[in-house]
């Protein structure tokens, strides 16, 4: 469990260059897309077969995961439509084919150079020195968890100092038996990830709740850092009218951070919300940037250490792009982009002081 108190290693000269270099460069660490292509095996053989369209005719796997790519396609780029569209099935293993294939590297990506971008160097160091305690809201397969893993690597590396980084996760989640199994096939499909101190507890819960469970209390309590990468999105979607989110179990569950407690919000950009900072007006109703800060990190009494909102690029080393393209077409027949290569996104780093 990381103590309070300040890191031993002094800030090196050339810091803030190397800072701006890692969280603009857009080329993947390359440990994330390897992770995708050692996972996909082993996750495809989990896929049910036998199962029949509407129409009678039997579905390949293949033809599964090429339903569940677009179902998510179509669904994450209209989530204020989600009332009204088929929503992506995490308990189906063809879902986690997909949302590997075409999600992991990505985000994992997103918070490595958020972390790179706004973290301050004194708490980097804490947790690469002490390790650091995840808890993850929404976290889905372990993504956020693993992005964590991935940049205390590289300030590792940077920092020349010995292997030693422990990432400790826990995934608070609406699917967490079928993530648990999703994360299991991830890790023992890697021999980084195998070999590192990385672990990963999924808790089960409804973040719209009306109470955390004392599970949820406890992990949160413990967290040096929390994650809610593209979850907020996919969970207010659903909030029934006329409901508040500061009713909700997630609201009532950041009120108890500790003190130095750390919080990577990642979402999708809210335009909304520039528009109005830069000019005020007369608000109709909240976007989503401000409900999370007027609802939750307001009476969280969490203070900004930085927010940054535009349009991040993804791209992966040659030889990873050309296998993972090859793996689709060939597996599964499809000609579909490799990843998210592009999204814009809000993102605010937060600490309870
Ligand atoms: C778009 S995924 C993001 C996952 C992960 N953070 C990442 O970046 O890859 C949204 C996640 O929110 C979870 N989720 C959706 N609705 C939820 C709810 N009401 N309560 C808890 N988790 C929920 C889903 O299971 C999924 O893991």
């Amino acid at each position: 469990m990381a103590q309070n108190r300040t890191s031993s290693v002094a800030v090196p000269a050339n810091f803030d260059r190397t800072r701006v270099v890692a969280a603009r460069n857009p080329m993947a660490p390359p440990l994330v897309p390897r992770i995708v292509i050692e996972a996909l095996p082993a996750l495809l053989m989990k896929i049910k077969t036998g199962r029949y369209d509407e129409f009678g005719q039997p579905q390949s796997a293949e033809k599964q995961v090429a339903n569940a790519l677009q179902n998510m396609s179509v669904m994450y780029k209209t989530v204020g439509k989600a009332h009204y569209l088929p929503q992506p099935d995490f308990e189906d293993p063809a879902f986690h084919v997909a949302y590997v294939y075409q999600y992991l590297t990505k985000h994992c990506h997103l918070i490595y150079q958020m972390l790179w971008m706004l973290l301050p160097f004194g708490i980097a160091t804490q947790w690469l020195e002490r390790g650091v305690n995840v808890c993850s809201i929404g976290g889905g397969p372990g993504t956020d968890v693993i992005g964590v893993l991935v940049y205390l690597r590289s300030l590792r590396s940077y920092l020349d100092k010995p292997a030693s980084e422990r990432v400790i996760g826990y995934v608070l989640d609406k699917f967490a038996d079928a993530w648990t199994g999703t994360w299991q096939d991830i890790r023992a499909s890697n021999s980084v990830l195998r070999e590192s101190q990385i672990y990963c507890r999924y808790i089960s819960c409804d973040l719209l709740d009306d109470l955390p469970t004392a599970a949820m209390e406890e992990e949160i309590r413990e967290a040096d850092l929390v994650t809610m990468v593209k979850a907020f999105s996919a969970f207010i979607a659903f909030m029934r009218d006329g409901r508040d989110i500061r009713q909700c179990a997630v609201s009532k569950l950041l009120m108890q951070l500790k003190r130095g407690a750390v919080v990577l919000f990642i979402d999708n950009m809210d335009e909304l919300y520039l528009k109005r900072r830069a000019a005020p007006s007369w608000r109709l109703r909240k976007s989503q940037n401000e409900t999370f800060l007027q609802d939750i990190v307001q009476p969280a009494g969490l203070i900004s250490l930085g927010e940054w909102h535009g349009s991040t690029n993804t791209w992966v080393m040659k030889d990873s792009h050309l296998q993972l393209k090859r793996y689709i077409q060939e597996r599964f027949h499809l000609d579909w982009s490799t990843g998210l290569r592009k999204c814009a996104v809000s993102v605010f780093l937060l600490y309870k002081p």
